[in-house]
């Protein structure tokens, strides 16, 4: 699959499942007396499907799904901070404990900007679960609960990060070869 397109492998599914697991415990240890009701899963499309549903199946306690989807106004490349809503929570979160979940946070702005949107929801609780972190995210102010790898600065694909919309479906994290971006095609 992607014939030459993975440079290398740079997270494998075996690493992804004990980390999920791993966070997954950590999760249920932190929300085991939550009073509130359910704990409320917000994934966040498309890049967060994988492990969103691979963590609420890895967690011990009943979890809620739900999903928003967001885009960033301006450059394709590289966030802007300006966020549009492309589809919003079903439900009500004021009073629920949340829980953000992410794939990666890179610059960060896409995460600093739902976390205000959502926080004005007054939901009881707001943290935040990603399984990738890159280094430029620590210039932005956004408290990360849970954080699974701390990655470099290359350009990673699979387990739901996507190149123009390709490889979202590998089961690993690898990193893209630069002449699939640098190729003009
Ligand atoms: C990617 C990724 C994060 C965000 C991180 O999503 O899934 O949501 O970018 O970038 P940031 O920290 O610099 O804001 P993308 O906007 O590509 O949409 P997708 O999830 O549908 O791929
Ligand atoms: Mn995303
Ligand atoms: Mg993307």
């Amino acid at each position: 699959m992607y014939d030459g397109d993975i440079a290398s492998v740079l997270i494998s599914e075996q690493q992804i499942n004990d980390k999920i697991t791993e966070l997954a415990k950590q999760i249920d240890e932190d929300y085991q007396h939550l009073r509130g009701g359910d704990l409320v899963l917000v994934g966040v499309l498309k890049g967060a499907v994988m492990v969103m549903t691979d963590l609420a199946r890895a967690l011990p306690q009943p979890a809620q799904l739900e999903f928003m989807a967001v885009s960033s106004y301006g450059s394709s490349t590289s966030s802007s901070g300006v966020v549009r809503i492309l589809k919003d929570l079903d439900r009500d979160i004021a009073g629920k404990h949340v829980l953000i979940v992410e794939d990666i946070i890179d610059s960060g702005l896409t995460l600093s900007w739902l976390l205000k949107n959502l926080a004005s929801r007054d939901p009881a609780s707001l943290e935040v679960c990603t399984l990738l972190r890159k280094p430029d995210a620590v210039q932005v102010e956004v408290p990360l609960r849970y954080v699974g790898f701390d990655i470099p600065n290359e350009f990673v694909v699979g387990y739901g990060l996507d190149f123009a919309e390709r490889y979202r479906d590998l089961p690993y994290i690898g990193s893209l070869d630069p002449k699939v971006y640098t190729s003009g095609a």
